[in-house]
């Protein structure tokens, strides 16, 4: 086990990074490449755990991917070209490969075993079992499916209307996904508008989902078409950065051709609620995904309110905005976060234990928490709890407190951001 320590204060951030490429837009891009009929290169990858879960259960049900320094390659089988999987699938700590591949499993002639990490065994599944049993899945394991292991026997499927009972793209997907292999249209309707990177991309592979306002329906097709795909920045992975120049005093920070799709843009938003000085350059399009250059300068930040329609959207951000809650003046309070006690780990619990530890005023509520900003912090040896987002959100606050902050299991960084700690020391060199 890694541990990692992290210098207090020392001076302002500087220069111009490229953050690695988007987790959920690389899963995709593994998942829909492989269901194309044909060779689909895919520029700025994600090489991290994580994706690399999905990309070996491809390989796993019998498809060819080359991966390069600077390009994966590819070669789809078709949307019914899939393989029985020579051995279970692992899914690793990857909620996205387990959720979006149990979608994908339910509709295919054959059975598979899906596993995943300590972690991600207690994570919920019956969200996605659920509707997929009423779409005809056979779908059986621990809890009654709610956890992993599962062994899914493909079936044909059938069509559903289905209203997500939690705002989440991985159970929106999975349908989607299942929906491709369903008799009839499947309509999903969202209570809240989520990261829609799996109906962007389809329609870029020459297949679009109808949507109105408050559905997206979803039709049996023929055909993927292959594609040439650019995975812009994860604006996840850039937000650590973006908040470390917002606290430390002085600093100006450029990240380049990160993604910008509405559905993901609320830390960004939330950030210029409390103040920060956050601008976009070089706004475009690639693939179907709006992209462009965030520059960042150091600002006061000033506590607020976060709740309702910024949680969806900011849904992997709230640590690290916790983060910066802690250097703001006044009180922010998070509410209606129920879903951060489902991720990795209780990304509630871990916050407000672990920043307490840090002589945070940090205070725990049933669906978020309460932080009163602008107390000097101290370091202190803390643990990520096994989750990248932790181990990154306590490095960045750590830049900000007197002394020394140690981090335990530090290396779980590698699930999204493996250069992450090379990343901060450069730009605080
Ligand atoms: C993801 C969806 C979100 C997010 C996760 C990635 C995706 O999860 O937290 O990191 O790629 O679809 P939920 O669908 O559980 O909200």
């Amino acid at each position: 086990m890694a541990n990692t320590t992290i210098k207090g204060i020392s001076g302002p951030l500087a220069g111009e990074i490229t953050a690695p490429g988007d987790k959920s837009i690389s899963h995709r891009s593994v998942i829909l490449g492989s269901l194309a009929d044909g060779r689909s290169t895919v520029h700025g990858f994600l090489k991290s755990e994580d994706t690399l879960s999905t990309l070996n259960a491809f390989r796993n049900m019998g498809v060819e991917i080359h991966m390069s320094p600077e390009i994966l390659e590819i070669k789809g089988v078709g949307l019914y070209g899939l393989k029985k999987a020579s051995e279970t699938i692992d899914a690793g700590n990857s909620g996205t490969t387990a959720r979006l591949l149990m979608g994908l499993l339910s509709g295919q002639d054959f059975i598979s075993e899906l596993t995943g990490d300590k972690y991600l065994k207690k994570r919920p599944m019956r969200r996605v079992v659920d509707p997929l049993l009423l779409m005809g899945a056979d779908i059986t394991g621990e809890n009654n499916g709610e956890n992993l292991p599962l062994t899914i026997t493909g079936q044909k499927l059938k069509a559903i209307r289905f209203e997500l009972p939690v705002a989440s793209a991985q159970v929106k997907s999975a349908i989607i996904l299942a929906g491709l292999f369903a008799d009839g249209e499947t309509e999903i309707i969202e209570p809240q508008k989520t990261r829609d990177h799996t109906e962007r991309m389809l329609a870029h592979l020459g297949s679009p989902l109808k949507t109105d306002d408050k559905s997206i329906y979803v039709n049996a097709v023929d055909r993927l078409n292959p594609s040439e795909l650019n995975v812009p920045s994860d604006i996840s992975s850039a937000a650590f950065f973006i908040v470390a120049a917002l606290i430390n005093k002085g600093s100006e920070i450029i990240l380049k051709n990160v993604g910008l799709n509405s559905a993901r843009t609320g830390v960004l938003e939330i950030l210029r609620r409390m103040g920060g000085s956050i601008e976009i350059e070089d706004r475009r399009l690639e693939c179907g995904e709006e992209v462009g250059n965030i520059v960042v300068k150091s600002s006061d930040l000033k506590g607020i309110e976060i709740k309702g329609e910024d949680i969806p959207r900011t849904i992997d951000e709230l640590p690290v905005i916790a983060a910066a809650a802690c250097f703001a003046e006044g009180r922010t309070v998070i509410t209606e976060a129920e879903e951060l006690r489902v991720k990795e780990t209780d990304r509630i619990k871990a916050v407000v234990t672990e920043f307490s530890k840090l002589n945070a005023d940090i205070e725990e509520l049933e669906d978020g928490m309460i932080v009163n900003g602008n107390r000097q912090l101290r370091g202190n040896i803390c643990d990520s709890w096994g989750d990248h987002r932790i181990a990154m959100s306590l490095a960045i606050t750590a830049t900000m407190c007197e002394g020394e902050t140690t981090i335990n299991n530090s290396e779980c960084v590698n699930i999204s951001y493996p250069e992450f700690f090379d990343t901060l020391s450069k730009l605080r060199a």
